[in-house]
């Protein structure tokens, strides 16, 4: 909690996805695998992907046409975009930046990426709140997106078979009303953790200095170290966040965590002793979205009416880096 910081509204979220689909069945055309294997160890049944000229920065440019929509607000009332993404379809210009140009945003706006893989929401959530409690700007928009189906090595059934494509976005402002619906948020990262999943880009050496050795391609992942890392710290941390928030599990409404492995989602599940109807799950449809993960669930859910307005959730995500982090969130009223 900052004190004496100018509180937070969530003002709107949204979403996007690609109309392509692909089956576990589907994949069974690339490789040696199954809907059984596939669904009983992640959860997952099919996934998105993104086609033609379509990528990240498409779905991120819709999920903020929406979210701002939500929020009641034309793109020139916003003062910064903050845009998160585990791997950007350009290194340069950042998502931000295409964003603000699509929708018209004034060139005097600030536009810049942050990554930090699938926590990238909670991080980006955190640098605004930073922001907003600071003064400094007072309409803010997040955009969390990715096109992992360009990132993945398509020979590798370990890893080709959990993610997918999409968007999530939120608008954040200045709450005049004074409630704050960031309650608490916390981010963490432990860097020795980097070789758990990592994708190389493949940049050339000078060829006057040393001869081009060519990288790995694609998103290198040990699934089972992730699951084992994972699964021995969230629960608990998520736990602690409540706990230190001065709040408890039933204080809280709904779990809204990463899309990233179902049994990783019931193990957090169990720890807050929520039943089903608590937790937003949307994997079997969408895989793991990475950054998108998050706010594509939360925005999803509250459309189709599985999580109710004027309540609070519990926000929770990790990845590459390793990152995790977590928010405690009031969900007004409104903003989808
Ligand atoms: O946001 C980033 C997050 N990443 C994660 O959350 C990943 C977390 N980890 C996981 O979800 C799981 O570790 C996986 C689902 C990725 C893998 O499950 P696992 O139970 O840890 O399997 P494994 O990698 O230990 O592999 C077990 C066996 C191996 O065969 P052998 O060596 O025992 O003969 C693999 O070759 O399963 C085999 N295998 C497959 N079989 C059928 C690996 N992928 C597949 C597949 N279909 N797609």
């Amino acid at each position: 909690m900052i004190k004496n910081a100018i509180p937070l509204k969530i003002a709107g979220v949204g979403y996007s996805v690609p109309e392509t689909v692909i089956t576990n069945d589907d994949l069974t055309k690339l490789y040696e695998t199954s809907d059984e294997w596939i669904y009983t160890r992640t959860g997952i049944k099919e996934r998105r992907v993104v086609s033609g000229n379509q990528n990240a920065i498409d779905l991120g440019f819709e999920a903020a046409k929406r979210a701002l929509d939500k929020a009641k607000l034309n793109p020139d009332e916003i003062d910064l975009i903050i845009a998160a993404s585990s791997a950007p379809p350009d290194l340069y210009p950042a998502i931000a930046c295409h964003i603000q140009a699509r929708l018209g945003i004034s060139t005097q706006v600030p536009a810049f990426d942050i990554t930090a893989a699938c926590t990238g929401l909670i991080y980006a959530l955190s640098i605004a709140r930073g922001y907003i409690a600071s003064g400094m700007y007072k309409k803010i928009l997040l955009v969390a997106t990715d096109n992992n189906s360009r990132l993945v090595n398509w020979e590798d059934r370990g890893t080709s078979i959990l993610f997918g494509d999409g968007a999530g976005a939120m608008v954040v402002t200045e709450a005049e009303d004074g409630v704050d619906d960031v309650i608490a948020i916390d981010i963490k990262s432990d860097g020795s953790l980097g070789d758990l999943i990592e994708l190389s880009f493949d940049g050339k050496n000078c060829p006057l200095v040393e001869q081009y050795e060519p990288k790995p391609q694609g998103i290198r992942m040990n699934g089972r170290g992730v699951y084992t890392f994972v699964a021995k710290v969230l629960p608990h941390y998520v736990d602690e966040l409540i706990k230190n928030a001065g709040m408890k599990a039933e204080d809280i409404d709904y779990l809204i965590p990463h899309q990233a492995n179902i049994r990783i989602i019931q193990a957090v599940q169990e720890r807050l002793g929520f039943s089903d109807d608590k937790v937003v799950t949307n994997i079997k449809y969408y895989g793991n979205t990475s950054a998108a993960s998050i706010p594509l669930a939360l925005a999803e859910s509250v459309e189709k009416g599985n999580v109710k307005l004027g309540t609070t959730a519990v926000l929770c995500g990790f990845g590459a880096g390793m990152t995790w982090g977590g928010a405690i969130v009031r969900l007004r009223e409104g903003i989808c």
